[in-house]
């Protein structure tokens, strides 16, 4: 008889050049089975665009039904069973189809110019004289901590507090210790998200916290319900803060397609889809589980298998993207959807997030005459996680 050898452990360790590990990386070998660091269970990587398109768009997949305690791969899966990203259709379209347009491109244009106003102030204290600055710190994350403050209308004191929920909640799941800790976590971002949709129901204004609560009000979702669903839009708020500081130090390397932008400002929005495509984005999506069995290509997938759908993989499959490792503003297929997710669950601050990146990198490199990094590009190191962002972007400027 022979035995199946025991699959390689999950690891959020990047490699040297900040890529994910290669069995993210895009393959037309099938699925890659894969041990879970806490439960040991074996779940499956699938490596190119259409399967992972699938698994996140077809109801024979399920986020509902994962088992928690077995299957979380982040701190997203401790989430209240009640939490967007643990609800099913069609409760995800019930609850997503009376919020969705508060997050539209429309409905988020007029915070733009608050939102240059906010970068322009964050460079402005920049001191010149104490070069170099580590823009990580001193510009990316106030500039997402204040962002997120003017969207979601609340103060900064109240924003930094929940960035720091979104820190402790929004984690690889590495160890035994981790479910209690991130347990508490949530609960304590759940306490703090009661008083304040509370809050925004008796004094209402023009944030988003103000807005979701009261379109759940409106439409009879109970108190719990409205808490749950606040909690997950709250701890993903802070999302762009990693994904803006690999796009920053990707057009570090990339000083013509700053050029061009500098001279058309409208290909901003190009320039960021793709550096959000080739790089800055999260290596893998949730899990789902099978709860049927499907039959994937040459893949038979049995009911209750668990398949880790590689977001690498998908942006970098080359049915999709012809040369995929190549940065190139001009293709055909410019906007990268996928790395907001796809089906039920697409991220609902996509917009937010586009119009974020797109003023502070704007404002970052046409404010700061000569920006470059303090040190080689070679010499970035970077930090694990379910995205690899470099710990630190040291910049001076002339
Ligand atoms: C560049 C920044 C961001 C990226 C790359 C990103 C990416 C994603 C992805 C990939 C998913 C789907 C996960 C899955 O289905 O497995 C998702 C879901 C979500 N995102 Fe984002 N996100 C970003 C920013 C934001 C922001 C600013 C918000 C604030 C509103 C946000 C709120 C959410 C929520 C609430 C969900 C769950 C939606 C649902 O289950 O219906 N994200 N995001």
């Amino acid at each position: 008889m022979t035995c199946a050898p025991t699959p390689k452990e999950l690891s959020f360790q990047p490699l040297a050049n900040g890529n994910p590990q290669s069995y993210f990386d895009f393959s037309r070998d099938g699925l890659f089975p894969i041990a879970l660091p806490v439960s040991k269970k074996t779940v499956f990587i699938a490596r190119d665009a259409e399967t992972v398109r699938l698994i996140m768009t077809d109801p024979r997949f399920s986020l509902a039904r994962l088992d928690p305690e077995e299957d979380s791969v982040t701190g997203t899966g401790y989430q209240s069973p009640d939490g967007l990203l643990r609800l099913d259709v069609p409760r995800i379209r019930n609850i997503r189809r009376r919020i969705t347009p508060l997050f539209s491109e429309r409905g988020i244009a007029p915070w733009r110019a608050e939102v240059e106003k906010i970068a322009d102030v964050l460079l402005g204290e920049l001191p010149h004289a104490r070069q170099p600055h580590d823009l990580n710190k001193q510009y990316f994350e106030p500039f997402v901590v204040r962002a997120v403050a003017l969207s979601a209308g609340i103060t900064l004191d109240e924003s930094s507090t929940l960035y720091d929920f979104s820190n402790r909640v929004l984690v690889r799941v590495e160890a035994p210790q981790d479910e209690a800790r991130i347990g508490t976590a949530w609960q304590e971002l759940y306490d703090y998200s009661s008083d304040l949709v509370n809050e925004k129901l008796n004094n209402p204004d023009d944030g988003l916290v103000s807005k979701i609560s009261a379109e759940l009000k409106k439409a009879c979702f109970d108190d719990h319900e409205i808490v749950a669903a606040m909690g997950t839009v709250l701890a993903g708020f802070y999302t762009p803060y990693g994904i803006l500081s690999v796009s920053a130090v990707e057009l570090f390397q990339h000083p013509d397609v700053v050029q061009a932008c500098k001279k058309d400002p409208t290909l901003w929005g190009r320039a960021t889809d793709e550096l959000m495509r080739r790089k800055a984005h999260f290596n893998f999506f949730l899990p789902r589980v099978a709860i049927e069995d499907v039959a994937l290509g040459r893949e038979e997938i049995f009911a209750g298998q668990v398949l880790l759908p590689s977001l690498h993989a998908a942006v970098t499959d080359p049915d999709l993207f012809a040369s995929p490792g190549v940065y190139s503003a001009h293709r055909a297929r410019a906007r990268c959807n996928i790395v907001f997710g796809a089906g039920p669950h697409f991220c609902l601050g996509a917009a937010l997030s586009r119009q974020w990146l797109q003023v502070s990198l704007e404002r970052l490199f046409t404010t700061l005459p000569g920006l470059r990094l303090a040190g080689s590009y070679r010499d970035l190191e970077w930090q694990a996680g379910s995205i690899s962002m470099p710990k630190q972007v040291l910049v001076i400027w002339d």
